[in-house]
C-alpha cells in the first residue's frame, strides 16, 4: 500500500529519493515524506513531511536540499488520519534514528503502552511510531543491532527501512510481509518497495523474503535473518526499460495501458501455443501431464479485477474443458476454513503478486496440502514466489490504480490453460485449431474495440451526470459486467452494481428509471434471446440502454439507446472485446468528470494489508 524508498550513493539524494516517490506514488497518495543525511562534521537530518500528493512535499523542499543518503514515504493511512505528524517519516525522541515503514504493527498498542511507561512522548497517531522508540531502546552505537532487537517486539507486518544521524552512508532494512527489494548499483545502492523506484538507476536487484534483513552501504550489503544467520542472495536482473513506467505521450497511464492491450495480450501468449497440435505450452506449472489429468476441478483466488478474471476463466474452464471451476474471493476464502480436496487444482490470481488478502489465501491453502499456482504480472512478487508454479503474464508495468491491462493478461492464461486442458480431455484437434485460431485473434479483436474510442467518448459524456449505473451480462460475460462496474465505480466514483442479468428481476430490477443507464453486454450465443428479453424488460420500465453488442445485431441495436459494436467472434472471447469498452467508458466518464484517474481516492495499487 504505501510506498518506501531509500539510496546511498554519490547522486543528489533528495532528487533521487522524491523521483522515487513519484513513482511509487500510485502505492499510496495522502501523504509523504523524506529524511535526508548529511556528511558534515556534525552529520544531520534534514525530514521534510507533506500532507497531500508528491507534488506538494515537492514544493516544500528547500532548494539547498542535499545529502549522501536517505528514505522516503508515499503513505495509505491504516492508523491515523491524513496529517502531517501521521506522515512518515517517524523518528525516536532525539531525532537521529528516522524510519518509514509499509505495513501494520499489530501490537503497536501493547508497545505504546510499554515505551510509555519508559517516558517516551509519542508525537503521532500511528503504529510505525513504535519502531524507531523500540530500535532507540536498543541502541548502543550499532544501527543493525538495534534494529535486530527490536523486530524480536514487532507483531504484524512490514517493510521498512531506517537510518541513524550518526552512522552516514548506512541504511537498514527488514521485511515481514510487505515487499522490501534492494537496488545494486555501481558504487550505490537502493531500497524500496517497489522495483519502479531504481529502474532508472539500476536493473539489478535482490528480493527480499520475510524474516529478512539488509544492511546497506554505498558500496556493500549483507542480508540476513532475524538471528543475525548471514544469508547468500541471488541478484536478479530485471529486463524493464524506462520507458515502460513512462506516461509515452498518452493523458493517463490508465489510457496508455488500455492502448497497449494487443501488445501485452500478444505478450501474455507469446511462445505458448503449440499450432501443431492445436494445444499450449505452459512451461511454469511444474506439473507433469499425469497430474494435469488427475485434476478433476480448479479452484482460483483473487480480489477485485483479478476475481473478475478468475470467474472468467471459471466459467471458461467448465464450458470448454468440462472442469468444475469455482473463483473465490481471497478475503472471505482465508476465514472460512476452506476445504481442500486431493483432486483438485488452485489458483492464486493476481498482478501485484502482494496482495495481503489473495496471499493469506493461497498460505492457507497451501498449508492444507493445496498445490497452488500463480497467475501473476510482477516478476519475483511474493505470490510469484510461493505459488507452486504458475504462469507470468507479462503485461509490462501496469502504473494506473485501475487494472485494465494485466486483467486481459490474466484472461490470456486462462484461455491458454483451458486449451492445454481440454486437448487432454475431450477436445479434438479440429476443435483445438478453431480455438487456437480465435486466441490468436484476439490482438486484433482489442485493437478493432478500441477503434471505437471516439464513440465511447462520445456516450460517456452524455451518460456521465447519471448517478447509478446497472452493469448487465450472462454466462461469460456476467463476470465482465461486474468487472465494467468496479472500473466505473472505482475512477468515477459514480455507484454501479453489476448484475447477472437474469437476476435482475429477483430485486435489482426494482432501482430501473429513467435516470438509471443500464450498460447490457449482448453475445450472440444461445443466451442472446435471454438477455435481449431482459433488456425489453428493462426498457419497459423507462431505464436508458446501452448495449456492446456484436456487430450486426439487429435487434440489440434497436432496443439500445446507444449501441457499441465488437466484431463476431467466437463468442466464448467476447471477454477479450466486450471488456475494452467498458473500460474506455470509464476512463472517459472520470475524465468528463474531472477525476483524478491514474489515483482515485481512497486507493492504492498494491493493496498489502487485510
Ligand atoms: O494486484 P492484485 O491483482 O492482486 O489486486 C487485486 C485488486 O486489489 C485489484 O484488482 C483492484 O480491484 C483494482 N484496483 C481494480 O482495478
Amino acid at each position: 500500500m504505501c510506498g518506501i524508498i531509500g539510496y546511498t550513493g554519490p547522486r543528489k539524494t533528495a532528487k533521487i529519493l522524491l523521483e522515487g516517490l513519484r513513482r511509487l506514488e500510485y502505492r499510496g497518495y495522502d501523504s509523504a515524506g523524506i529524511a535526508v543525511g548529511r556528511e558534515n562534521a556534525e552529520p544531520r537530518l534534514e525530514i521534510i513531511k507533506s500532507v497531500g500528493k508528491i507534488a506538494e512535499l515537492a514544493k516544500k523542499m528547500p532548494e539547498d536540499i542535499d545529502g549522501s543518503w536517505g528514505i522516503g514515504h508515499t503513505r495509505w493511512a491504516t492508523h491515523g488520519g491524513v496529517t502531517e505528524a501521521n506522515a512518515h517519516p517517524h523518528t525516536d525522541m532525539s531525532g537521529k534514528i528516522v524510519v518509514v515503514h509499509n505495513g501494520i504493527i499489530e501490537n503497536h498498542k501493547t508497545l505504546r503502552t510499554m515505551l510509555g511507561k519508559k517516558g517516551v512522548v509519542f508525537k503521532s497517531e500511528t503504529d510505525t511510531e513504535v519502531i524507531p522508540h523500540l530500535i532507540a531502546s536498543y541502541y548502543e552505537g550499532d544501527l543493525l543491532k538495534a534494529v535486530l532487537a527490536a523486530l524480536q517486539h514487532l507483531e504484524g507486518t512490514y517493510g521498512i527501512a531506517c537510518i541513524h544521524a550518526n552512522e552516514p552512508g548506512r541504511i537498514v532494512g527488514a521485511r515481514n510481509g510487505s515487499p522490501l527489494i534492494v537496488g545494486v548499483g555501481n558504487d550505490e545502492m537502493f531500497l524500496a518497495s517497489d522495483i519502479t523506484a531504481m529502474v532508472a538507476y539500476t536493473n539489478r536487484v535482490i528480493y527480499l523474503n520475510d524474516g529478512e534483513v539488509v544492511d546497506i552501504t554505498r558500496d556493500s550489503y549483507t542480508i540476513t535473518d532475524r538471528h543475525s544467520n548471514m544469508l547468500d542472495k541471488q541478484v536478479d536482473e530485471i529486463t524493464w526499460e524506462l520507458g515502460a513506467i513512462e506516461k509515452s505521450g498518452f493523458m493517463h497511464y490508465m489510457e496508455k495501458e488500455i492502448f497497449e492491450q494487443p501488445d501485452s495480450i500478444a505478450r501474455a501468449m507469446s511462445g505458448r501455443i503449440d499450432e501443431e497440435n492445436a494445444t499450449a505450452k505452459l512451461g511454469g506449472l511444474n506439473l507433469s501431464r499425469r497430474q494435469l489429468a488427475d485434476v478433476h476441478r480448479v479452484r482460483i483466488i483473487a480480489a477485485g479485477t483479478s476475481w473478475h478474471a478468475g470467474m472468467t476463466g471459471s466459467y471458461l474452464l467448465e464450458q470448454a474443458a468440462r472442469i468444475p471451476a469455482q473463483a473465490e474471493l481471497a478475503s472471505e476464502l482465508r476465514y472460512r476454513n476452506p476445504v481442500v480436496e486431493n483432486d483438485s487444482l488452485w489458483f492464486v490470481v493476481s498482478q501485484s503478486g502482494e496482495t495481503a488478502d489473495s496471499l493469506y489465501a493461497m498460505r492457507e491453502v497451501q498449508r492444507k496440502g493445496a498445490t497452488v499456482l500463480g497467475i501473476c504480472n510482477v516478476v519475483g512478487s511474493t505470490i510469484a514466489r510461493e505459488s507452486d508454479g504458475g504462469v507470468y503474464v507479462h503485461s509490462g508495468p501496469e502504473i494506473a490504480v485501475a487494472s485494465t491491462k494485466a486483467f486481459t493478461s490474466q484472461l490470456t492464461a486462462f484461455y491458454l490453460f483451458t486449451l492445454l486442458m481440454a486437448r487432454m480431455r475431450d477436445m479434438s484437434r479440429e476443435e483445438g485449431q478453431k480455438f487456437t485460431r480465435s486466441l490468436l485473434a484476439v490482438p486484433e479483436m482489442v485493437r478493432d474495440a478500441l477503434a471505437q474510442r471516439d464513440h465511447i467518448q462520445a456516450i460517456a459524456k452524455k451518460y456521465c451526470r447519471a448517478k447509478d449505473f446497472l452493469y448487465l451480462g450472462r454466462g461469460i460475460l456476467y463476470p465482465i459486467a461486474l468487472e465494467g462496474a468496479l472500473k466505473l465505480k472505482e475512477i468515477s466514483y459514480i455507484h454501479a452494481e453489476g448484475y447477472s442479468a437474469g437476476e435482475m428481476k429477483h430485486g435489482p430490477i426494482a432501482l430501473i428509471s429513467p435516470e438509471v443507464p443500464s450498460v447490457f453486454l449482448v453475445s450472440d450465443d444461445y443466451l442472446h434471446e435471454k438477455t435481449i428479453s431482459n433488456i425489453r424488460e428493462i426498457k419497459a420500465r423507462g431505464g436508458p440502454i446501452i448495449a456492446v453488442g456484436v456487430e450486426g445485431d439487429t435487434e440489440a441495436m434497436a432496443l439500445a439507446d446507444d449501441f457499441i459494436a465488437v466484431p463476431k467472434a467466437d463468442p466464448r472471447f467476447y471477454p477479450f472485446s466486450m471488456v475494452v469498452p467498458l473500460q474506455l467508458f470509464a476512463y472517459f466518464c472520470a475524465l468528463e468528470l474531472g477525476r483524478d484517474v491514474d489515483q482515485p481516492r481512497n486507493l492504492a495499487k498494491s493493496v498489502t494489508v487485510e
